[in-house]
């Protein structure tokens, strides 16, 4: 018996980067998966990667109308969510002084506001024995300059791992968390950078990390499907760090 037979994941922002590597892995582990992206151009292409048994659709994850259609449209291939992922993000960085009211809003609309809505409105399919995780980001515990909004985003949504752990204990919902360190993924891509730029940013940022590598995808992938699976059974309202210990050690 593989650990996500019969089971269905919802996973936002499973186009790309840790999202379609852990949506990978639940089908591997016999489950199925709904993904959501960006553009049909990205959720196609994840849907040609993940085969038969992934089904997805284009949804913005920082648009209201569109998380309130959620439902209605997952109900087209499942009446029940086992595992939800809340996943879709960037990164977009800013000093104080340059920072305005729509990088505030574009921020805290898709990590913060997105998320939260997106549970409310699944709950309903979520029974006993279900979970939901979070994805938070190691930079929430340092002073980063110009993550000043990025980071107190991705601190709200640390906030709920614990608020809605409290709330959904009573449901059998095991709400937890995935901290990520710096992970090889398309994020650059959306902070306006130039190739070469982000290939620097990436040589300056490694010898930082005490394993002198980015992250893998996959690495995040197999912690949230631990926390997704019953093999955590008694974890819930944790924040799980995955990011080679950079945020413990000197
Ligand atoms: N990479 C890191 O170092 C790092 C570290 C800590 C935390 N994180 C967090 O990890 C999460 C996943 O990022 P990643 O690194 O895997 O980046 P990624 O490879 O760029 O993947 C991001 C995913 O989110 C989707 N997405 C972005 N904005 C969206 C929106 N408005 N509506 C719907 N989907 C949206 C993207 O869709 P498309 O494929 O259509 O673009 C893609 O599927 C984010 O929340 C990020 O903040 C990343």
């Amino acid at each position: 018996m593989q650990r996500f037979e019969n089971k269905v994941a919802f996973i936002t922002g499973g186009t790309n980067g840790m999202g379609l590597a852990t949506a990978k892995w639940f089908i591997r582990e016999g489950g199925k998966v709904i993904v959501t992206g960006r553009s049909q151009k990205t959720v196609d292409n994840a849907l040609k990667i993940l085969g038969k048994n992934a089904q997805g659709f284009k949804a913005d994850a920082a648009n209201m109308n569109e998380i309130h259609q959620l439902r209605q449209r997952i109900a087209t291939y499942t009446t029940h969510v086992n595992f939800l992922f809340l996943n879709a993000g960037y990164g977009k960085f800013s000093s104080i002084a340059d920072a305005d009211e729509l990088h505030f809003d574009e921020l805290f609309d898709l990590h913060v506001k997105g998320p939260f809505f997106t549970v409310q409105q699944l709950m309903p399919l979520m029974q006993k024995g279900d979970s939901i995780v979070f994805n938070t980001s190691f930079v929430t515990e340092f002073g980063i300059s110009n993550f000043s909004v990025y980071s107190a985003a991705k601190a709200a949504v640390a906030s709920f791992i614990k608020t809605f752990a409290s709330e959904l204990a009573d449901k059998g919902i095991r709400v937890n968390g995935v901290s990520p360190g710096h992970i090889k993924t398309n994020i650059y891509s959306n902070t306006g950078l130039s190739d070469d730029a982000i290939e620097q940013t990436i040589e300056s940022i490694t010898p930082s990390i005490p394993f002198k590598r980015f992250g893998d995808a996959d690495e995040i992938a197999k912690a949230v499907l631990f926390l997704a699976s019953d093999d955590a059974s008694y974890i819930h309202g944790t924040n799980l760090k995955v990011d080679a210990g950079i945020s413990v050690v000197k």
